[in-house]
């Protein structure tokens, strides 16, 4: 997908991924990445990566984030805004494009973002093609 206008919402979701960010625990990379979600019915859920001593047992901002919305009862994403204070790009790594694709539509948006602006806006199946998906429902 092609860069696109970007929503009216799309400043408010910059700004709830940088306060995510800033709660970041992250000792060990000391790379703070921060995460805004819209849901279908118009919320905003955010998360932050929350790291471990033992490495892999850490968990991705995007991961904090899709807890919140899924506690909350939501089960629908139409955007996602991903962002770090440590690089300009900051995409979803590959584990968290398969775990937002449980959630997606066709039409879900993944906006690549600063903690001050927009970037750039992509679907879920460019980053992920051929992403697997679960065929009983
Ligand atoms: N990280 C995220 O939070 N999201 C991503 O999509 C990529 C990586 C975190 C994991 C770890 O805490 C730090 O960034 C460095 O990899």
């Amino acid at each position: 997908m092609t860069a696109q206008a970007s929503p009216a919402y799309l400043q408010e979701m910059i700004a709830l991924a940088k306060h995510a960010m800033e709660n970041a625990y992250a000792p060990y990379s000391k790379f703070h990445v921060g995460c805004c979600l819209r849901s279908a019915t118009g919320h905003f859920y955010t998360g932050a990566n929350v790291e471990n001593a033992a490495y892999p047992s850490s968990q991705c901002a995007e991961a904090s984030a899709l807890g919140n919305l899924i506690t909350a009862g939501d089960r629908v994403i139409t955007d996602v805004v991903v962002l770090s204070g440590e690089v300009e790009h900051c995409p979803p790594c590959g584990n968290c494009r398969q775990k937002l694709s449980e959630f997606i539509t066709p039409d879900t948006k993944i906006h690549f973002c600063t903690p001050t602006h927009w970037l750039e806006t992509h679907s879920v199946y460019s980053l992920l093609p051929y992403m697997f998906k679960h065929h009983l429902r």
